[in-house]
């Protein structure tokens, strides 16, 4: 087989290894889908700077991101269902960062629990809340992620209502997966994953299956449709700093506007995101978005990151010269954890850390904290 080099070949072997209806729930976005192309597209449109005769023999891309050492400018974005794409998949996910030096965030709506992660990993990693209509089972959430030791809590801010994913529901996404006749015939093609996910011991919700109604998945699934809460609002984000005192990030602002409001909360960063173009299609870019915040809000107490796109190290140089302090990613992450468990997710952070110490190398700068907007051709 021909050796793996980059992210794409990881997706490859992705499509290949997981059922049809996992695959595209990673790989697709809403409607048109056109965010999600612009999320890419607009990433590859941005050149970067040549620079020649600079001697860049002694190079790091080291930095901390809200206080922690990192090896790269780089956090595992939260993923719902990432237990779906490898058996144990947030342990394999969280174990792979933490030996490449950077963070891991577990997603409210992950497979393994709170409690499973940690009781499975010597450090810390992240928690990323949803706020659900039960405020009093937001509240457990929290006091969890407290329990466990959380280095950080993410507030995802964008999903007060879902964006429509048209081939989710062609293929009958559902948790636990539904066996239609198309998916038993496609499932029965993915010998790896029946080993690795359908004999697993975990198919659900582990966050959410300490409640009582989880006794019947289907009352669970009903439980957790209505649970998105649209009446959310800035005052649910005060509210949530005064039950969390750690670090504090807010994940999924796209408008200058919000990213104002975001700022004056005093959060520790704020992630520009539009969901990996999950939610509202035709918005901007994130990398379109990241400059005007950096711009209006940069400087200030609240470290500004980026998501939407990242796939290889240029990406991530790219993005930290229009000043994002660091980048999540999503589909990246589960497609290298789909492909190949813990080394799978260890492979995909290796090609991106070399990707992007080699452009760094190629752009003339020695150290990731030089990165600046010179390194690019605008
Ligand atoms: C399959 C999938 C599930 C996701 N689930 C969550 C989630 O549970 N919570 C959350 O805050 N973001 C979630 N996201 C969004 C990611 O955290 C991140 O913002 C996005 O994936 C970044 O874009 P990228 O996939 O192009 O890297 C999800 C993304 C994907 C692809």
């Amino acid at each position: 087989m021909a050796p793996v080099t980059s992210i794409q070949d990881l997706r490859a072997i992705a499509k290949r290894k997981v059922p049809r209806a996992i695959f595209h729930y990673a790989d697709r976005g809403s409607y048109d889908e056109a965010t999600l192309r612009a999320n890419k597209a607009d990433l590859a449109a941005i050149g970067l700077r040549q620079r020649v005769m600079i001697d860049v023999s002694e190079r790091s891309t080291a930095t901390t991101l809200i206080g922690e050492k990192v090896a790269l400018p780089l956090a595992i974005a939260p993923t719902g269902l990432t237990g779906l794409f490898h058996g144990d998949g947030e342990i394999h996910g969280c174990r792979a960062a933490q030996a490449a030096g950077i963070p891991f965030t577990l997603s409210t709506m992950s497979i393994c629990s709170i409690e499973d992660v940690a009781g499975a990993v010597d450090k810390p990693f992240w928690f990323q809340l949803y706020v659900m209509r039960d405020r009093k089972f937001s509240e457990s959430l929290i006091e969890r992620a407290k329990a466990a030791k959380c280095s950080a809590l993410v507030l995802t801010l964008d999903l007060q209502i879902q964006g429509q994913r048209h081939m989710d529901i062609k293929n009958g996404l559902s948790v636990p997966p539904r066996l239609t006749l198309a998916n038993a015939l496609d499932i029965a093609t993915k010998p790896h994953w029946i080993a690795s996910v359908l004999m697993g011991k975990r198919h659900s919700f582990g966050n959410l299956a300490v409640r009582k109604e989880s006794d019947s998945l289907s009352t669970l699934s009903q439980w957790i449709a209505g649970q998105f809460d649209p009446s959310l609002s800035w005052k649910d984000v005060e509210w949530v700093r005064s039950l969390w005192p750690g670090k504090l990030i807010l994940k999924g602002v796209l408008d200058v506007e919000d990213a104002k409001i975001a700022a004056a909360t005093g959060v520790d960063a704020i992630v520009v995101s539009n969901h990996g173009g999950r939610q509202l299609d035709g918005a901007i870019s994130s990398i379109k978005a990241l400059p005007r915040i950096v711009d209006a809000i940069g400087g200030g107490t609240s470290e500004v990151w980026f998501d939407g796109g990242v796939q290889s190290g240029q990406d991530i140089l790219k993005a930290r010269a229009l000043g994002a302090r660091g980048c999540m990613m999503g589909k990246a992450f589960l497609w290298s954890l789909a492909a190949g468990g813990q080394a799978g997710v260890a492979k995909a952070i290796e090609i991106m850390r070399r990707e992007l110490d080699v452009s760094m190398a190629l752009t003339g700068t020695k150290d990731i904290e030089q990165v600046d907007r010179s390194v690019l051709e605008l």
